[in-house]
Formats: C-alpha cells, sequence, structure tokens
C-alpha cells in the first residue's frame, strides 16, 4: 500500500521551507512544556571535538587518545607500542588523515622522550613538515625516490636489531636495542603511485614489529583501497596485525577490513578496529590550527 508520511511541522505552513530550524524549535517547546517522567538524552558523536578535550598524558601516560565513541562517547585509546602495534588509516580527501596523523605524532611525543622513540615522516605532499621535534627526527622525506632512501637507511639499522643467527627467541622481551622506529606516512595511495614502492625494505621487518620496535602509522585514500590493500607493506601489516580507521569513502570500493565498508562521513569521523577488536563508530579530535601540545 501507498502512504503519506506527514510534513513534521506544525506552524501551518504547507511547504518545506525552513523545516530543519523549525523542527528544532519545536523540539525545544515540547521539551520545555513536557513536565513529566524523561527518557535519557541521545548522546550523539560531536562534529567537532576539540582535542584539548581529550585525557592528558597524566591520565594516559601510554596510549594516545584519539577521538571519542559513539557508544559511551568515551575516549579512543592507541595503544601502538603494545596492543594495535601499528595504525592503518584509511579515507578520501579532506576527511581528516593528516590531522590525525599529526595528532597521533603529537600525542606520542607528549609522552615519550627521543630516547624512547623516533620519526622516519614519509610525507609526499609534504602536510607532516613541523609536526616532528628534531630530536625526535630520524628522517624525513617527500619524494618517492629521497623516501626510498631513508627506508633503505632504517632497514640497516633494523638489520642490526636482528639476532646474527636469526634466532628470534633469543631476543628478550622488551629490550628492544635502540629507540622505537615509528614510521609516518601520509598519502601512501600517492608514494605508491604508479607501481612505485619505495618503503618495500621494511616489508621483511613488518612481522617481527614487535620484537625490533618498528610501528608504521600509514594513511592512504580509499579510492583504489581494494588494489591498493595488496600493495605488500599494508598487507604484511595486515597480516600482523593493526588499528585501523575507515573514514570516509565510497561503499563500492568494495570490503576494506573483514566486514568493513567505507562510506560518507563528516570530517573526522569514522569506523575504529583496535587490533583484534570490534568495530565501533568514532569523532577524531580536531587539532588546534598551529600545535596543540600542552606544555
Ligand atoms: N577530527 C576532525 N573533526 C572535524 N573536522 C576535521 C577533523 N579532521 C579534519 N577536519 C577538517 O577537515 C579538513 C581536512 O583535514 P585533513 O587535511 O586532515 O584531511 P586529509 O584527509 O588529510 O585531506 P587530504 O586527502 O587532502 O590529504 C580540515 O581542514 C578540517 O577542517
Ligand atoms: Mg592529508
Amino acid at each position: 500500500m501507498f502512504g503519506q508520511v506527514a510534513l513534521p511541522r506544525f506552524d501551518g505552513v504547507t511547504g518545506d521551507e525552513g523545516l530543519g530550524e523549525i523542527v528544532q524549535a519545536a523540539v525545544r517547546s515540547v521539551n520545555r512544556a513536557w513536565r513529566g517522567k524523561r527518557a535519557p538524552e541521545v548522546r550523539v558523536l560531536p562534529h567537532e571535538l576539540p582535542a584539548r578535550t581529550l585525557p592528558t598524558r597524566d591520565s594516559e601516560p601510554k596510549k594516545v587518545p584519539i577521538g571519542v565513541d559513539e557508544r559511551a562517547l568515551e575516549p579512543v585509546l592507541l595503544d601502538l607500542f603494545d596492543a594495535d602495534q601499528n595504525l592503518l588509516v584509511l579515507g578520501d580527501g579532506g576527511c581528516g588523515k593528516t590531522n590525525l596523523l599529526r595528532l597521533v605524532a603529537e600525542g606520542l611525543v607528549e609522552r615519550y622522550s627521543s630516547d624512547e622513540v623516533v620519526f622516519a615522516v614519509m610525507d609526499p605532499r609534504r602536510t607532516l613538515r613541523d609536526v616532528v621535534p628534531e630530536e625526535y627526527t630520524g628522517g624525513y622525506a617527500s619524494s618517492p625516490r629521497v623516501c626510498a632512501g631513508l627506508a633503505g637507511g632504517v632497514a640497516r639499522e633494523l638489520e642490526g636489531r636482528l639476532p646474527e643467527d636469526g634466532d628470534l627467541d633469543a631476543l628478550e622481551p622488551g629490550a628492544i636495542r635502540g629507540p622505537r622506529i615509528v614510521v609516518l606516512a601520509d598519502d601512501y595511495d600517492v608514494l605508491t603511485t604508479a607501481g612505485q614502492k619505495p618503503l618495500a625494505p621494511f616489508v621483511p621487518f613488518v612481522s617481527n614489529g614487535r620484537d625490533i620496535g618498528l610501528h608504521f602509522v600509514v594513511a592512504r585514500r580509499v579510492a583504489g583501497a581494494g588494489r591498493g590493500l595488496f600493495d605488500p607493506l599494508v598487507q604484511a601489516m595486515r597480516e600482523i596485525g593493526t588499528g585501523a580507521l575507515v573514514m570516509s569513502g565510497d561503499r563500492s570500493e568494495g570490503q576494506l577490513l573483514p566486514r568493513l565498508y567505507a562510506s560518507p562521513q563528516p570530517p573526522g569521523r569514522g569506523t575504529w578496529v583496535a587490533r583484534g577488536g570490534s568495530a565501533r563508530l568514532v569523532q577524531t579530535a580536531l587539532r588546534a590550527p598551529g600545535g596543540s601540545h600542552r606544555g
């Protein structure tokens, strides 16, 4: 049967002009007039969550808060050096990837000293300049050629962290030689255009990341991700396990993670899957322009 849905307005107007505001006003006046028992308010994710509202390093000394979740508006924490190991961010243009990478880098710098963590920054569109303070910077590269050189250099350093006889069981748990190395790569799709693989030198080390202190934080578009996820580095990250955030994108790109498809989302919004965890909708925090170091 056909049905006709009523316009949700009772101000006598029959069109839909200004409907959003009218509905809001109507809800407000009903709310004011109601004297009976109230249902708990539905809490929804904010469209903008300022980074300064996240837990500070005093309450979260190890994990980096990146946003809040939909279920309880509880902080979402990235446990890069333990449970999550890596972070993969997928999202199309302007969805908030760079903002998130900056937030993660700043959160780590705030919580760890430069003896504990250094960064290798791969930044083809140069949107991560000045994010990592000099003493934390193991290397910065933007062109694929320089990225490849940097990756090769770091790989040689990693070689020295593996036991000479190749017996990984001989490595003492938690006894990493030197600071943890975080490979921070934005716009990975740009880095890998035309079949280039500048980060290929890392691939053999990904699976030993936990033992040698190697972590990847990689962002790329959703468009073309179907093919892109078979990139050897991303593939290796997924095999060993990674925290992942799927932000705005097109569903037609297919299944990006088990049972997870992209969909159009407002900036900063995405589905967060902790390594080995279940999926939940989150709003990532927005950094204040110019930096958010809470000295
Ligand atoms: N967490 C957030 N909450 C609200 N708005 C955000 C958030 N993150 C980003 N934005 C908005 O989206 C804009 C684009 O953010 P950002 O540059 O991080 O996106 P991007 O995915 O890196 O874009 P591109 O694909 O062009 O690299 C920002 O200028 C900001 O206005
Ligand atoms: Mg960006």
